[in-house]
């Protein structure tokens, strides 16, 4: 396993591309499921986990090329076919590397009329159900089975058929499951209290590229016309918000000022109004925000919700950020029931914070201190990352694989803007 070394104290200053969401390619992906000519993917990240899907849709028949971006960057796209579906059958030993594989349910049933899936099991932030992706599927007029860890759907005679779906609560993944699998139902589907993150106006984006009907994009309420089938189309993944977020977190723990190239204002109006409040000054050009440190930072209360609320996959890059407030800053998680897996690590870092229930008090700090710290989540591994940007001496980041997941190239980017960063393999 790879760790990241980091010598703290540079202000980071400079200019960062930002690449193709994770949260969004691994829900388009799925799509070329639904149809039997290719989609082809633009802009696509160089991610663990768009390694691990590829692996998936090759398991399940379709053919992936990928070609141009040699080291990443816009020029990278996947072309995948999908004309021939082999297997119906998402197998454990990948879906219990990566929960998104439940994203194939939808698009399976749908296309070939019943799909297996393992069972996503818990992860390291809450054990995360989907009971709503199924409820769903059953409105369709799917038969569901579980049985041995794996759960079966069935399509009914004929095919999936319009419903309304009304979930109780918000779920972007259950959301994304719906609108694929509505998308060649017969007849119309309503989906009700819809997510509505800008991966899945991406998502409606592409599948309306590929032949699909749908009404109240960005809204809480999609309108599904279902088709006989979809065709091919090329689509370019939309920037990643978490991963610019994340990146601007950088800029104000570190004192520093960057530019997220391709960052798009709209997806991050509650993370900038945050960085906002924290002191920072934010510059909107074209299709670039500039995040600069403007004096200490300052204290911040904020909850997380579902957009365009705050989000969660940024709670925990703002509280190491907040770890060097001036004040004390109080963070609640709203989605998650064990999202807090950075607290101990980041306090080992000399960040002082408590935890009561789902909130947590951050009491700001003058200085955190290098170590040896242990990443956990995808997420939890970033604020780890930003807490040794500014930490005195030098930190060794473990069990980097969790960062390989969602950040393209990160030690590059990271340096090129002045960290001392480098990435170690372990003998
Ligand atoms: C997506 O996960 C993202 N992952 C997560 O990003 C993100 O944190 C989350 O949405 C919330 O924004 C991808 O897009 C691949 P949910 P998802 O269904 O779809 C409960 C990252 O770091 N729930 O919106 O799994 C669930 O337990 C990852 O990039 C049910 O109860 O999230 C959670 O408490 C982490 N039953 C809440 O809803 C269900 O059937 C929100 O989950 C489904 C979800």
């Amino acid at each position: 396993m790879d760790r990241i070394l980091i010598r703290g104290g540079n202000r980071l200053t400079g200019d960062i591309r930002i690449s193709g969401a994770k949260n969004a390619v691994l829900t388009l992906m799925p799509c070329a499921l639904l149809a039997d000519a290719p989609l082809t993917l633009e802009n696509l990240p160089r991610l663990a986990d768009v390694d691990t899907f590829m692996h998936l849709l090759n398991q399940l028949g379709a053919t992936t090329t990928l070609s141009g971006g040699a080291n990443g960057g816009a020029g990278r796209r996947m072309t995948i076919d999908a004309a021939r579906i082999a297997s119906t059958v998402a197998p454990y030993d990948i879906v219990r590397k990566m929960r998104a594989s439940i994203l194939v349910l939808g698009p399976l049933v749908a296309r070939a009329g019943e799909a297996t899936v393992s069972m996503p099991g818990g992860c390291a932030i809450g054990n995360r159900p989907v009971d709503l992706h199924l409820k769903a599927l059953e409105a369709l007029g799917a038969r569901i089975e579980l049985a041995a860890g794996y759960v079966k759907a069935i399509a009914p005679e004929g095919g999936l058929r319009g419903a309304t779906i009304s979930f109780p609560t918000v779920s972007v993944g259950a959301t994304e499951n719906a609108l694929m699998a509505a998308s060649l139902a017969r007849g119309e589907t309503v989906i009700e209290n819809a997510a509505r993150e800008p991966e899945i106006v991406d998502l409606a984006h592409c599948l309306i590229a590929m032949g699909a009907e749908i009404e109240g994009v960005g809204s809480d309420t999609l309108t599904v016309h279902g088709k006989d089938r979809l065709h091919g189309a090329t689509y370019s993944v939309m920037p990643d918000r978490i991963e610019a977020g994340s990146y601007a977190c950088a800029a104000a723990i570190t004192g520093g000022d960057i530019a997220l190239h391709g960052a798009r204002h709209g997806d991050l109006a509650a993370v900038l109004a945050g960085l906002h409040q924290a002191g920072l000054h934010i510059e909107e050009n074209d299709d670039t925000i500039r995040v600069a440190a403007d004096g200490p930072l300052r204290p911040v209360t904020l909850s997380t919700a579902p957009f365009p609320g705050f989000p969660t996959d940024m709670q925990a890059q703002f509280m190491a950020m907040l770890a060097r407030a001036d004040g004390a800053s109080l963070l609640t998680e709203t989605i998650f029931e064990n999202r807090y897996m950075h607290v101990p690590e980041l306090a080992r870092m000399g960040a002082d914070i408590e935890v009561r229930g789902r909130s947590a008090v951050v009491k700001g700090v003058d200085r955190l201190y290098g170590a040896q710290v242990m990443a956990t989540d995808l997420r939890a591994s970033m604020s780890l990352i930003l807490a040794a940007l500014a930490a005195e001496g030098e930190s060794q980041v473990l069990r980097v694989y969790h960062l390989d997941r969602g950040y393209e190239r990160l030690e590059e980017k990271l340096s090129r803007v002045g960290a001392d960063i480098e990435r170690a393999s372990e003998d």
